[in-house]
């Protein structure tokens, strides 16, 4: 969606949107649309929606108004993405192709202001390439959005906040992309498309290097596919000497259990186990479009987990980078085994400060927090505040669960350094137990389980059913508000 500043109306606006605060309708409503309005009890709730006709100067527009609440709200930033949201959710198909958003009798500020904007992009976002037979009024329409009356700043503003919407983007393109399309080789080849002239580096992994370095633990879960596994990282040098951020991401893409295979229904969401890794990968794009001033890595390990004859069996032992061996009880604990090698390897390869991994590590996280909040582990209370608190503030919301001595025992196994899954209970926990004996020297670490967010089955704030992007705004704002000056 193209979005673009004017001074002033174009000539002939068909739509014509107001973000509307509780209880004040703009001027250019007539009496008809303010019955209308009161009949409907649109009041200008956050998100409520309502729309009219109006003739200006001789031809008719439709006014669109989306609320946003009350002026003063705690949330006023997500309830404007939300009214944004709101107006790309109704109008998106409506058949119009441009959208002007009048805020010239709004007093938002440049950054309020670029919320709604973002709302606006983020809800339009859909993939319809597979979809040869839409009929037209399916189809996305819209494709651009003139804001006219807009505030001091707000192209600056804006800037900024399309370099998200671009990572949000890109996170969404992976995770629905299916299997046969994004599998580790083609999950590269898209990273490096997208990166091309951004002044990231990337550095790519092949199975001769992962054997060379000793990394059994990743490798074993590839090994019954037919697909070649990799580790994938870009490198953002945006500031000083100081010692990177690392952000690991689980890209298992796509996890049939492997021999302890899954059960048939629901097994196609298992495309979405990558979403660890795009959430990384747009992250990246974020922060590098927007040339943040913070040195980052993005580190991505890639497999996919089938059964096939060179498939890994339960009770094989595995050698994992850090030279801990590792009893493989149930093949399809994957993500872990895949991450205890890159978490390895980043600390190895790039002595990061510290470390975030995304991962959709384990069903049970569903169980314990639904599809509100992400689960936070993690061996550091500073990191942990801060995850939390950027969370709260872009809507990634994270919860932190407990880990410890006890929860560890669960994983000891008695013919190698660990089994790769603990007892019936606490199935979160003993995942995190496991990432965190691949962590050095008490290096602050933080693991999100995002198993339960990154995909929805019903349209959210920002999205329409399906990938979220859930992870890609809690990097950005993790990196600016802990790492840029
Ligand atoms: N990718 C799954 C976890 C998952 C489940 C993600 C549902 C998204 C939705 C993971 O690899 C897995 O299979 N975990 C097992 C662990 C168990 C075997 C200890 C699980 O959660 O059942
Ligand atoms: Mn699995
Ligand atoms: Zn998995």
């Amino acid at each position: 969606m193209h979005i673009q500043f004017n001074q002033s109306r174009p000539q002939g606006a068909r739509l014509i949107a107001h973000v509307v605060d509780k209880g004040k309708l703009p001027s250019a409503t007539n009496a008809a649309m303010r019955a209308g309005a009161e009949a409907a009890r649109f009041r200008g709730n956050t998100g409520q929606t309502f729309d009219g006709f109006v003739e200006d100067g001789g031809e008719v527009a439709r006014l669109a108004l989306a609320g946003a609440g009350e002026k003063n709200s705690d949330a006023r930033l997500a309830n404007l993405e939300n009214a944004g949201a709101a107006l790309t959710a109704k109008y998106q198909s409506s058949g119009d192709k441009e959208l002007v958003l009048d805020l010239s009798e709004s007093d938002l500020s440049a950054d309020e202001a670029a919320h709604v904007l973002l709302g606006l992009r983020l809800r339009n976002w859909r993939y319809d390439i597979y979809r040869t037979k839409l009929k037209d009024d399916q189809k996305i329409t819209l494709e651009s959005v003139t804001v006219v009356g807009g505030p001091d700043g707000i192209e600056d503003a804006w800037a900024e906040a399309s370099a998200l919407a671009e990572g949000v983007e890109f996170t969404r393109e992976l995770v629905t992309e299916p299997a046969n399309i994004i599998y580790p080789e083609s999950f590269v080849a898209r990273c490096q498309e997208r990166f091309e002239g951004t002044g990231a580096e990337l550095v790519v992994l092949d199975e001769a290097q992962m054997e060379e370095l000793g990394m059994g633990s990743l490798l074993g879960v590839g090994q019954g596919s037919s697909r070649d596994s990799r580790i994938l990282a870009i490198r953002w040098n945006g500031g000083g000497s100081e010692a990177p951020t690392a952000f690991v991401g689980k890209g298992v893409t796509f996890d049939t259990g492997g021999i302890s295979i899954k059960p048939g229904p629901g097994m196609e969401d298992m495309k979405w186990d990558m979403g660890g890794a795009g959430a990384v990968a747009g992250g990246m794009l974020s922060l590098v479009k927007r040339k943040a001033k913070a040195n980052v890595v993005g580190v991505m390990g890639l497999v996919e987990n089938m059964p096939d004859g060179n498939a890994q069996r339960p009770g094989d032992v595995v050698t994992s980078m850090s030279g801990q061996t590792i009893e493989i009880l149930n093949t399809d604990a994957e993500g872990r085994l895949v991450l205890a090698d890159a978490l390895h390897w980043t600390q190895k390869e790039f002595k990061p400060a510290r470390i975030v991994d995304f991962a959709t590590l384990t069903g049970a996280i569903i169980i314990s927090l639904g599809n509100e909040y992400a689960g936070l582990f993690s061996n550091d209370d500073t990191l942990s505040k801060e995850l939390a608190d950027a969370g709260e503030a872009v809507g990634d919301k994270v919860w932190r669960m407990p880990i410890g001595k006890a929860y560890d025992k669960l994983i000891d196994s008695p013919i190698a350094d660990m089994k790769n899954i603990g007892g019936k209970g606490a199935g979160s926990i003993t995942a995190a137990q496991f990432l965190q004996r691949f962590i050095l020297d008490d290096t602050p670490w933080a693991h999100i389980d995002i198993a339960g967010t990154a995909w929805s089955e019903k349209p959210g704030r920002t999205w329409g059913k399906g990938a979220t992007g859930f992870g890609v705004r809690l990097i950005d704002r993790l990196v600016a508000d802990t790492a840029e000056g």
